[in-house]
């Protein structure tokens, strides 16, 4: 029977698809039971790299049960004939909605007025205290277009938001009307966003995309919006545009060395700081784990994986 290793603990539906197909390991100790897993549920988190490739020689699929793959030897996987499978699309929806959160609290500085309430510095309504800025009538940058990112742009459209974007490649003319965006250049996409939106993944080319010098090109009181990956932007470089500008302010979800936060980040009062929560809702996280476990049922049964990464 095949042997079944998770990275995390698995919903009650989850364990009931999978039981059939064989023994289930983890998430205890799992590391020390991959010399028999024909298949891996696992995270983010978990680095899946030739090392702990090696310790399973009857490997079949890599499930993760995430949308992003950055922390998978996909060429290793390839040259074994392992198949790796993402869950796409039954995040896109909370990922959107934590993106306009961070947008709407970056934009009208609700960490920092919180936190000022709460340090006792609340001392009535002042016509010139807590000023953020509109959301009507500015352009909202969006840095990449998949699927989270038209989503993103579908929900900026009530606020009165004119929306750019730039993707590697441009979506079709249908998709850019029903996303109510224009498709732009990089540099003009930095330089025209009020405020600006990563949804690319995490590749070689995209690392740093938002260095020093694209923040310096930025607008003059702008903010930035991460809920992508961290290393896509150059933190320290991030924290000196919002010190000295031209950043007004950021909503940060994701980090370059999570769970480090980058001291001087702790330190702003302009920034929102969540602890990587983007798709963190009991109905996306359960349907993330069930399409992992579709994925695993799928390839150990014989039939071909429902959303295989390319
Ligand atoms: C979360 O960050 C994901 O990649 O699904």
């Amino acid at each position: 029977m095949a042997r079944i290793v998770t990275t995390f603990p698995l919903p009650d539906a989850a364990l009931d698809l999978l039981r059939p197909l064989g023994s289930l390991a983890g998430p205890e100790g799992w590391r020390e039971t991959m010399d028999d897993a024909e298949a891996l549920l696992c995270l983010l988190t978990d680095r899946v790299d030739a090392e702990l490739l090696g310790r399973a020689p009857r490997l079949r699929i890599v499930a993760n049960a995430v949308v992003g793959y950055e922390h998978v030897d996909r060429d290793a996987c390839r040259a074994r004939g392992i198949t790796v499978t993402n869950t796409p699309d039954v995040l896109t929806d909370a990922t959107a909605d934590l993106a306009m959160a961070l947008l709407l609290s970056a934009m009208r500085g609700l960490s920092g007025a919180e936190c000022s309430l709460r340090a006792g510095e609340f001392h009535g309504w002042g016509f010139w205290d807590y000023l953020g800025a509109d959301l009507s009538q500015k352009t909202l940058g969006i840095f990449g277009m998949g699927r989270i990112g038209q989503a993103v742009a579908r929900r900026a459209a009530p606020f009165g938001m004119r929306v750019i974007y730039h993707s590697r490649t441009r979506l079709p003319a249908a998709d850019e009307a029903a996303a109510g965006a224009e498709w732009v250049e990089f540099d003009g996409l930095i330089s025209r966003s009020d405020v600006l939106s990563l949804h690319a993944p995490l590749t070689p080319d995209t690392r740093h995309a938002i260095d020093a010098d694209a923040l310096r090109r930025m607008r003059p009181g702008s903010f930035l919006v991460n809920t992508a990956r961290g290393a896509l932007v150059d933190e320290a470089a991030l924290v000196d545009a919002l010190r000295d500008g031209p950043l007004a302010g950021a909503g940060l979800d994701v980090y370059e060395r999570e769970p480090r936060i980058h001291p001087g980040l702790l330190d702003l009062p302009n920034v929102t700081l969540l602890p990587h929560v983007g798709s963190a809702t009991r109905e996306t996280r359960t349907r993330m784990a069930m399409l992992a476990a579709r994925n695993v049922h799928a390839v150990l049964t014989g039939g071909a994986p429902l959303t295989p990464v390319p």
